[in-house]
C-alpha cells in the first residue's frame, strides 16, 4: 500500500483530497474530546472535502486503544453503511492514530485511512511508519498490524493548543531521533528552546526515511528505540508519560554508551544538564531509584521485545549519529546506570 506524507499542512491535504482518486471517498473523522474542541474547527475550515464528514469521538489517551472501542467504531461504520470507499481520518495524538489505523486495517479487509497528527509526538513519530496497535491483555500495543496510512499530513498549527508537558513529550522523541541520526539537529534541539517548524519536518522526514529502508523493524529501524529499554521500564514502573520516560532512559543509555561504546563524555554531560532543566521546567522531580526498586525494574527490561534469549540488549551510541543496535548489557551495568540517574 502506498503511503504519502504531506509536509505542506492542511492546505496540501485540501489539494490532495480534490484529486480523482478521492472522488468517491466517504470520510469518517475519529477524534477525542480535546481534538474535537481544539483541532476539528481548523481541519474542516481548511479542507473542503471534510466539511460533510461524519465524526466519532473516542476516549482520551490510552483508554481508546482497546478492542471494545475498536468494536464500537466498526459498529458505527457498519450502521452508517460504510463500504470500501470509506476513509477513516485520524485527528489526534498517537492514541487516536494507533486506534484508527487498527480499525481501518480490519474493516472490510482494509480501507484507506489518513493520519492528521495533532500532538508533537504523533507528528514526528506515531503517525509515521505504518504501525497500528491497540492494547490487549494488559500489554501495550500487543495487537496490531503494519498497515500504512494512505496520507499523513504534518501541520504544526495544531500545536498552539497542546499542553506544555505534551510538547516536552514530543521533543524528547525528536531529540532521540536526532541523537541517532543527525548531530547538528541534536545540538540545535538542546540549545534552541523554541521549536522551529523546520526541525519538526526534518524529524518526520528522518523517521519516514528510516522506516522506508526497514519497514518491518528487522534492522536499522531499531535505532529509533534508543533510550526505550530503560524508558519503557521507567514508564511502567513510575507511571511517567512515554516521551518523558524515554528522555530519562536516554540519559541512562548515554551513560552506558560512554562506558561501552566510546561516546564522548561531554555529550552525556551536556544532555544530562539539558534534561534536568527540562524536567524542572514542568515541575518534575528528578528520579531516584533505590536498589530494591532497581531489582523490580530488571524483569521489566528483560521482557522488552528487543531482547533475544533473556539477555538485555540496548541501542547505544558510539557518537551522535552513530548508533549500535543489539548491544548486550549485563544486569550489573543496568544497576549502575539506574543508580547513576539517582546521583546526577
Ligand atoms: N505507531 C507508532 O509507531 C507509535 C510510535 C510512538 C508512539 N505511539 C503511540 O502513541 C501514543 C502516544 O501518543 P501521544 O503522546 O500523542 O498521546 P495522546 O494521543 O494521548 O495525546 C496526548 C494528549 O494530548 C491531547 N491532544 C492531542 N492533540 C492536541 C492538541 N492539538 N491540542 C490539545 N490537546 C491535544 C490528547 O487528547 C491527549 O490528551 C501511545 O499510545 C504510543 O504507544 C505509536
Ligand atoms: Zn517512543
Amino acid at each position: 500500500m502506498k503511503s504519502k506524507i504531506l509536509y505542506g499542512g492542511l492546505q496540501a491535504l485540501g489539494r490532495e483530497l480534490a484529486k480523482e482518486e478521492w472522488r468517491d471517498a466517504k470520510y469518517t473523522i475519529l477524534l477525542d474530546e480535546n481534538t474535537f474542541q481544539h483541532c476539528l474547527p481548523l481541519l474542516i475550515s481548511q479542507v473542503e472535502a471534510l466539511q460533510e464528514a461524519e465524526f466519532i469521538e473516542v476516549p482520551v489517551g490510552e483508554e481508546c486503544k482497546s478492542l471494545e472501542v475498536a468494536a464500537q467504531v466498526w459498529q458505527t461504520l457498519m450502521e452508517g453503511e460504510a463500504d470500501r470507499n470509506a476513509v477513516v481520518v485520524n485527528l489526534g495524538g498517537g492514541c487516536v492514530c494507533d486506534l484508527g489505523g487498527y480499525v481501518a486495517a480490519g474493516y472490510k479487509r482494509g480501507i484507506r485511512y489518513i493520519n492528521v497528527p495533532t500532538s508533537l509526538l504523533s507528528m514526528v513519530d506515531a503517525a509515521i511508519g505504518g504501525k497500528t496497535a491497540i492494547n490487549f491483555g494488559g500489554v501495550k500495543n500487543s495487537i496490531g498490524h503494519f498497515y500504512p496510512s494512505a496520507l499523513t499530513v504534518i501541520d504544526p498549527a495544531f500545536l498552539d493548543s497542546l499542553p506544555q508537558e505534551e510538547l516536552l513529550n514530543g521533543r524528547m522523541e525528536m531529540v532521540k531521533t536526532a541523537a541517532v541520526t543527525n548531530p547538528e539537529l541534536f545540538q540545535q534541539l538542546l540549545t534552541d528552546n523554541r521549536l522551529p517548524l523546520t526541525a519538526i519536518k526534518e524529524v518526520a522526514r528522518i523517521k519516514a526515511c528510516v522506516v522506508k529502508s526497514d519497514p518491518y523493524d528487522h534492522s536499522i529501524r531499531k535505532i529509533l528505540n534508543f533510550g526505550h529499554t530503560f524508558g519503557h521500564a521507567i514508564e511502567v514502573y513510575r507511571g511517567l508519560p512515554h516521551g518523558i520516560a524515554v528522555g530519562i532512559g536516554m540519559q541512562a543509555a548515554m551513560y552506558l554508551s560512554v562506558k561501552k561504546t566510546g561516546l564522548p563524555e561531554e555529550i552525556y554531560n551536556a544532555y544530562s544538564r539539558w534534561l534536568k532543566k527540562q524536567l524542572l521546567s514542568i515541575n518534575y522531580q528528578l528520579l531516584t531509584f533505590n536498589l530494591k526498586e532497581i531489582e523490580s525494574m530488571l524483569p521489566l527490561m528483560r521482557q522488552d521485545k528487543k531482547n533475544a534469549s533473556g539477555a538485555i540488549r540496548c541501542v547505544l551510541l558510539q557518537d551522535l549519529g552513530a548508533a549500535v543496535i543489539d548491544v548486550e548489557v549485563s544486569d550489573n551495568e543496568i544497576r549502575d546506570a539506574l543508580m547513576r540517574l539517582t546521583i546526577e
